[in-house]
């Protein structure tokens, strides 16, 4: 349908490992602008089909050769073992938006799954974003700890999985902190999927327990986080990696949360967001959904994105801040913030490009900061894992000298339910 050399021409990438993003973002913008007028057409022809509206001319891009493939293939890296991304079209039907069920999947024709049949869910999304008095300014926080598994990755969980049970694939490997390995975990269970989670042997007892309670086969891997990311490679050169970072769809989850801030904000982008910045999942879904929501003249600029990292390991801040354009060999050090001390992000430079683009920065906030912000938003009647209040922590520092006027939006991303021994232990020192 498609003629293949004019899309190349559309397509044009910086190549190199991870490049490009942005200039993928932007050349995808200039191709979609002409495909808009395809739009209407190719709906009807799928709704013909018993698709829903979902645009069909999505594919598979890579991030280092630029090579495409079909979304139908299964393939969650290039062949040549670059990133890939999704150039996808979205498509905001206000009216129909607004009756829908309050759930992530209310903006349907945004997300790249073809059948309705395919679409694993709990209902989960559309969290409350809720005012918060913080140093006498007004924040909004999205309550993304209250998903079904207790944080905002199932909103990537959701996507990915669905398209995991698109492709037919009955078995994925995921290796994880903790939190995404609990949320693929449960959408494999809810897709009769089966699923191997790779964690950190030091990794929270209570997300242990979820993860293998969903039927996962759970892997504890001694060392660090980039230890177990190497053990779970291996296994993901047999099946199908259903992993928050390399694949794309889960990025194509985590997006929703811009519509719906969007959407709560009636209909409007904030000023600022402030963002955890581990592998930069949520981020970087962010990132893409604003600029979708512009891409699709529904807002007309994306808003400043401020990423928080733990400073005991903080390899993007200080890329950032030394003006470097790779990811820096950092020595993490330990820290309470445990979903965020990733050395080696894998989509680092993307997450770096993205704030760059944005107009924003990089905080880091140490485990004092970490204690005092759990301790204030329980206080507050917010229980959350400390991970989840390094964010907060990171929102105190920025209120320092924002505009009175400024509308920031930041997230709790994780339940203080899965961190009951560490939370014992601060409140042991208060
Ligand atoms: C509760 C919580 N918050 C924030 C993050 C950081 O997310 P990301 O690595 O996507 O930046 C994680 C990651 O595991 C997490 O579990
Ligand atoms: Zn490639």
């Amino acid at each position: 349908m498609i003629d293949t050399e004019k899309e190349k021409r559309n397509f044009p990438f910086e190549k190199g490992d991870q490049g490009g993003f942005i200039g993928f973002l932007t050349y995808w913008g200039l191709f979609s602008h002409v495909v808009k007028q395809l739009q209407t057409f190719s709906i009807s022809i799928q709704q013909g089909f018993g698709f829903r509206g979902v645009n069909p001319l999505n594919r598979l891009v890579c991030s280092r050769c630029a090579r495409q493939f079909s979304p139908g293939e299964k393939l969650w890296s290039c062949p040549c073992g670059g990133l890939l991304d999704l150039a996808f079209e979205s498509v905001f039907p206000i009216e129909k938006i607004k009756k829908r069920r309050p759930t992530l999947w209310r903006y349907r024709e945004a997300i790249p799954i073809l059948k309705d049949e395919s679409i694993l869910t709990f209902d989960e999304g559309f969290t409350p974003l809720l005012p918060l008095v913080l140093n006498g300014k007004e924040v909004w926080m999205k309550q993304d700890h209250l998903f079904p598994t207790g944080s905002y990755k199932d909103r990537g969980a959701s996507v990915l999985m669905s398209k995991v049970k698109e492709l037919g694939i009955s078995r994925v490997v995921e290796d994880s902190s903790g939190n995404a390995g609990c949320a693929i975990a449960a959408y494999s269970a809810r897709g009769g999927i089966r699923s191997e989670i790779y964690v950190p042997e030091n990794t929270s007892p209570g997300k242990l327990a979820q993860i293998e309670s969903y039927g996962a086969v759970l892997k504890k891997i001694p060392g660090s986080r980039e230890d177990t990311a190497r053990a779970v490679w291996e296994a993901a050169q047999k099946d199908y990696y259903a992993s928050h970072s390399w694949n794309v769809y889960f990025f194509h989850g985590t997006k929703t949360f811009a519509f719906e801030v969007w959407e709560q904000l009636e209909w409007k982008a904030p000023d600022t967001l402030i963002l955890p910045a581990g592998n930069g999942t949520l981020l970087l879904g962010a990132f893409i959904g604003f600029n979708e929501l512009m891409e699709a003249g529904m807002i007309r600029e994306i808003p400043k994105i401020v990423g928080v990292q733990s400073s005991h390991c903080a390899p993007l801040a200080k890329a950032f801040r030394e003006g470097l354009k790779d990811i820096p060999k950092i020595q993490a050090q330990d820290t309470l913030a445990e979903g965020i001390a990733i050395a080696e992000p894998v989509r680092g430079k993307q997450v770096l490009e993205a704030v760059k683009k944005s107009g924003g920065a990089f905080l880091s906030v140490n485990d004092e900061e970490v204690k005092r912000s759990l301790r204030f938003a329980s206080g507050k009647g917010f229980y959350l894992e400390p991970t989840a209040a390094a964010t907060l922590a990171g929102v105190s520092q920025y209120l320092r000298n924002s505009d009175p006027e400024e509308i920031i939006v930041s997230v709790f991303t994780g339940h203080g339910l899965k961190a009951t021994e560490k939370i014992l232990k601060i409140l042991g020192e208060a």
